[in-house]
């Protein structure tokens, strides 16, 4: 039997009534753009974190473009964020007019460290963009307390954690700004790309409102130099309807990361770890596997789907050589990205996909913990 590392199919079958209803409308009535929809799936999103303010926009990308935008960054301020994360993460900072300092990741959460975060704050930092990695939520307190103890402003990259909690706190619902990514194979994820941001702040959110529709609050008159950010109706359309069933799929994957975490058990890979006090919600499961390449050929021969999240950390990126990083600089990102491998992981997975992978990476190990 093989097994996609995702089965975008089987979910369309389970909402494919209503999302085509809703689709039809928007054909009939030809609203594409910030529409009704667009402002329901808003209002669900803030409703998700108790945020006050959210902003639907074109993609995770533009969610933390808008974001970083929104801090109004001279030239060298600094933003401090993980190398062990996607790479827009960075990009957006930079493109932004700021400039990215990586800090080190914990070994077991994956997640940016805000004990070196507080190392590297500087007179030119601005900001922390800690990632919610995997699904699991960095802790809200320590983030909290380092910003307010610095005078910093948080910026939560949310993008692979929609619904996840930590300390009694939803993603999104801590940072004065979070990001979210609503592409199509995210754990809310549309039927192409967008995004969302959300904001406590008045006038940080008024900021990205404007900037999503090129930096003016009155169409033809631009008070900024904005972007074309919007979130179209189609995608807000299939956001909302699969909103609904976002808390039921969120606790599958939390069944079958437990599946695996007790298939596995024994071997020699080591499972993710939960934090205590985090509802992590997989968007992807990554393990550490010795001879990873050799376990990743071997599922791929079973016909088994597998991933490197991530093959090069950011320091490392050829694109920002002229940041200095240099190999040895972030040990533990640099580890993973050596070790880790994503296994199939979807609300969709069946019990008996769960077992054929741990199946076969037993049989890697020589039926090790069998
Ligand atoms: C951590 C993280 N940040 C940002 C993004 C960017 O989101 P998008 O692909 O919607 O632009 C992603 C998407 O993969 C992501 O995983």
């Amino acid at each position: 039997m093989s097994v996609g590392m995702l089965n975008l199919p089987a979910q369309f079958a389970e909402i494919k009534d209503e999302v085509l209803a809703e689709v039809r409308d928007i054909f009939e009535t030809q609203t594409f753009i910030l529409g009704a929809r667009v402002k329901k799936i808003e209002e669900q999103m803030a409703a998700l974190a108790g945020a006050k303010f959210a902003i639907g926009v074109s993609s995770g990308t533009d969610a933390l473009l808008l974001s970083v935008m929104a801090l109004k960054p001279k030239s060298g301020d600094e933003v401090i964020t993980t190398p062990y994360t996607f790479f827009a993460t960075a990009s957006s900072i930079i493109r932004a007019g700021a400039t990215p300092v990586f800090v080190d990741v914990d070994e077991d959460t994956f997640n940016l460290r805000a004990d070196l975060a507080e190392q590297a704050v500087t007179q030119r930092t601005r900001a922390l963009l800690p990632v919610h990695l995997f699904g699991q939520m960095v802790a809200p307190s320590e983030w909290i307390t380092l910003a307010k103890k610095h005078n910093l402003l948080i910026i939560e990259d949310a993008a692979q954690a929609v619904g996840a909690k930590r300390e009694g706190i939803v993603a999104g619902g801590f940072g004065q700004l979070a990001c979210f990514s609503f592409y199509p194979t995210k754990n809310l994820g549309g039927a192409g790309d967008g995004g969302m941001v959300l904001s406590n702040d008045d006038a940080l959110a008024y900021d990205v409102r404007i900037n999503r529709v090129h930096g003016g609050k009155d169409r033809y008159f631009h008070d900024q130099i904005g972007i074309c950010g919007r979130l179209d109706e189609i995608q807000a359309a299939v956001l909302a309807v699969k909103f609904r069933y976002l808390d039921k799929w969120n606790v599958r994957r939390r069944a079958i990361a437990k599946m695996y975490n007790e298939q596995l058990a024994g071997t020699p890979v080591t499972c993710p770890k939960e934090a205590s006090g985090a509802y992590h919600t997989y968007h992807q499961y990554v393990i550490r596997a010795p001879r990873r390449d050799e376990l990743m050929e071997h599922l791929k021969s079973k016909g088994i789907g597998n991933m490197i999240y991530y093959p090069i950390p950011l320091h490392l990126q050829k694109c920002f050589d002229f940041l200095g990083g240099k190999p040895g600089q972030f040990p533990v990102s640099e580890r993973l990205a050596r070790e880790t491998v994503a296994l199939p992981m979807s609300s969709e997975l069946t019990d008996a996909e769960v077992q054929e992978v741990t199946k076969a990476v037993r049989e890697f190990y020589g039926n090790a913990g069998a």
